[in-house]
């Protein structure tokens, strides 16, 4: 018999029906439905210290924050193991895994059965966005995991009020998650991260149930359903058929000398730089950045014609190693308490380190596979030893953030000026460009590029691969009809107002040596300078075969011209003729994989491009 830890909080038929389905399989042996009290939060805090699973930080240095080691094998999202799984093939595309459901859910069953014996199943309800927003959509996921719970009780907003808002027949998304590791009678974590081993690993999506079942990890995109597998997979299925957008995007304010507002959105893959942008702090006078998003947006055209989005999360989910109060001093106070850390070290004082926190790390550490760590220390290849993974988070409250912006929580959306779309590219692409048209802008979403990066496990870092509109791993359905879906959306903006400004950004460029040519960070608010005045219609630019580029007098360097001459800033905006002919090659490569779901205006667009680089 399963304890029924508490009452259960809901009158909705529906879910309670739903929960008693999974406890018979899943075989709990205590069910606890969430509330999202502080108090909930601070219990199973304490829970997961007693258990060994969890390192509480020193008080007096991280108030109220812990650490924990996952399993080695289980650091980042498993790209692999993540399927699309529509009732056609067809239907999740050339760029998705593809399982028959019916075969892969009579597989995960098999896994499920019995999986949560000896743990204690929590049910959370939450919601994408404020609670009762018309653009929010509400989720319930079930999982055996207390590191989820407290986890998404950060970057969702989870509870009663969520159940006061679902009422007795509301619609939710029901999102299903174990770690896979039961429990024999008497048996315990002994303070090991649990998970199964990779083969048995699932990231399912149902997109025509709108389902999500998720097993075998306890790591970040997989197993915080909320985020990656409803917000971006689910809801982008749902924004295809009620005609809005789920984006991969970080959503920030700007504020010019003269007090005048735009809000721009940035998509660029994970790892690329969306937290730090959209955190940054300008380094030219009078300018002004707010955060409203830093992953995620939802967008939907309001009745006067403007795109307003919303984010759909409550936290970050943030990378920390790069991350110091030199390069994101706002994504460092959002972290000085109140935080979950993932895979980054321990100092003796009981604080964390990462390499690049900015400053160096003391004599001794504990680096996050739970060894002792000293500078310097090299494997038994002599490459040096990480004291943090590469893919190290922080998961940090947004209302901790300073530099949050008061409207963050409209239930209505900040109205977006500009797309930035962006990716790791040592050469080619120049600082910024921006797009001709709405239909290039699509284009130029359709073929970003970047190089790979720590975020997902599976794939080989360091080569460039296309990731359109930084949504490869996160598009749950054809990514060709995808881009159809934002000419779309293209073509009722302009039938109805004022459509955002699409531009491309690079701020990854390396020179003959390998280092980066543009300071980045803070100094990226002298680009956003000129897509401020460009969504002005001014700012000085010039026509080239690529797009509309700033003249070399249009972006200020002004305090940073030792790091970034005139000669650099001339080789950052040069269009590179050789390079482009090269990227047409890659583009017509990469395209070929949509076949009959190209849309013919992107085969027109790279046909145009090509024609002017002649
Ligand atoms: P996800 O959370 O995985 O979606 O990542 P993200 O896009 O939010 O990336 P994030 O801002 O966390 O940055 C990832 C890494 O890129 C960090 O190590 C940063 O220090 C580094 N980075 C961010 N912005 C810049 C930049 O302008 N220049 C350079 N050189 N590095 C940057
Ligand atoms: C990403 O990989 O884009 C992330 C981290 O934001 S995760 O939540 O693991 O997907
Ligand atoms: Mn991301």
């Amino acid at each position: 018999m399963t304890k029924q830890l508490n009452a259960i909080p809901t009158k909705n038929e529906k879910l309670v029906k739903w929960v008693q389905g999974w406890v018979d399989i899943c075989k709990p042996d205590a069910i606890y439905w969430c509330d999202g009290s502080r108090a909930e939060y601070d219990r199973l805090c304490n829970e997961l210290v007693d258990s060994g699973l969890a390192i509480r930080l020193n008080p007096a240095k991280r108030p109220n924050s812990l650490l924990f080691r996952s399993d080695p094998s289980d650091v980042a999202r498993v790209e692999a193991r993540t399927f699309i799984a529509s009732e056609k093939q067809e239907d999740a595309g050339p760029t998705n895994n593809w399982i028959d459901p019916v075969e892969l859910k009579k597989t995960m069953l098999g896994l499920y059965d019995g999986c949560m014996k000896g743990r204690t199943m929590y049910v959370i309800p939450f919601s994408m966005g404020p609670v009762g927003s018309n653009i929010a959509k509400i989720g319930v996921e079930i999982t055996d995991s207390a590191y989820v719970v407290i986890n998404m009780e950060v970057m969702t907003r989870v509870g009663t009020r969520v159940l006061e808002v679902l009422g007795e027949n509301g619609e939710f998304v029901p999102c299903v998650h174990s770690v896979g590791k039961p429990l024999a009678e008497g048996e315990s974590d002994h303070g090991i991260w649990p998970c199964a081993p990779m083969d048995k690993k699932y990231i399912a999506h149902f997109p025509e149930t709108r389902e999500i079942w998720s097993f075998g990890s306890g790591y970040g995109g997989n197993a915080l359903l909320g985020k990656k597998c409803l917000a971006l997979r689910i809801a982008t299925v749902q924004a295809r058929d009620e005609g809005w957008m789920a984006e991969h995007m970080l959503i920030l304010k700007l504020t010019n000398p003269k007090g005048e507002v735009k809000y721009v959105t940035g998509a660029f893959p994970s790892a690329c730089g969306k937290t730090n942008l959209a955190m940054l702090i300008p380094t030219i006078p009078g300018w002004k950045v707010e955060t409203v998003g830093d992953d995620i947006a939802w967008m939907k055209f309001d009745d006067e014609g403007n795109l307003r989005a919303i984010n759909p999360e409550a936290g970050f989910f943030g990378v920390a190693p790069g991350t110091s109060m030199k390069s994101n001093k706002n994504a460092m106070l959002s972290c000085a308490k109140d935080t979950i850390f993932t895979n980054v070290a321990l100092t003796d004082d009981g604080d964390v380190w990462w390499e690049g926190i900015g400053y160096d790390a003391p004599e001794h550490l504990i680096d996050w596979k739970g060894n002792d760590w000293k500078p310097g220390q090299v494997d038994a290849e002599g490459k040096p030893v990480k004291a943090a993974h590469p893919n190290a988070r922080f998961t940090a409250r947004a209302c901790n953030c300073p530099a949050i912006a008061p409207e963050w929580e409209d239930p209505a959306g900040v109205p977006i000026a500009a797309f930035l779309f962006g990716g790791r590219r040592p050469s080619t692409l120049p600082l910024i460009y921006q797009a001709k048209s709405w239909e290039h802008g699509v284009f130029i979403g359709s073929t970003v590029g970047s190089e790979v990066t720590a975020a997902a496990l599976d794939v080989k870092a360091g080569t460039v691969r296309r990731d359109p509109f930084a949504m490869l791993p996160f598009c749950g359905y054809n990514m060709g009809d995808y881009f159809k879906h934002w000419l779309e959306i293209g073509k009722k903006g302009a039938a109805k107002g004022n459509l955002p400004k699409i531009f491309c950004v690079n701020w990854f460029r390396k020179n003959a040596e390998g280092k980066f040519m543009w300071p980045g960070f803070g100094d990226n608010s002298r680009v956003l300078a000129w897509v401020f005045d460009r969504c002005n219609n001014a700012g000085e630019y010039k026509d080239t075969p690529i797009g509309v580029m700033p003249t070399e007098n249009a972006i200020d360097l002004a305090g940073i011209e030792d790091e970034v001459s005139k000669a650099d800033l001339a080789e950052l905006l040069k269009v590179d003729v050789e390079g482009w002919k090269n990227e047409l090659a890659m583009i017509k490569e990469h395209y070929k994989k949509f076949a009959g779901h190209l849309p013919a205006e992107l085969a027109q667009q790279l046909e145009e491009l090509e024609a002017r680089l002649k």
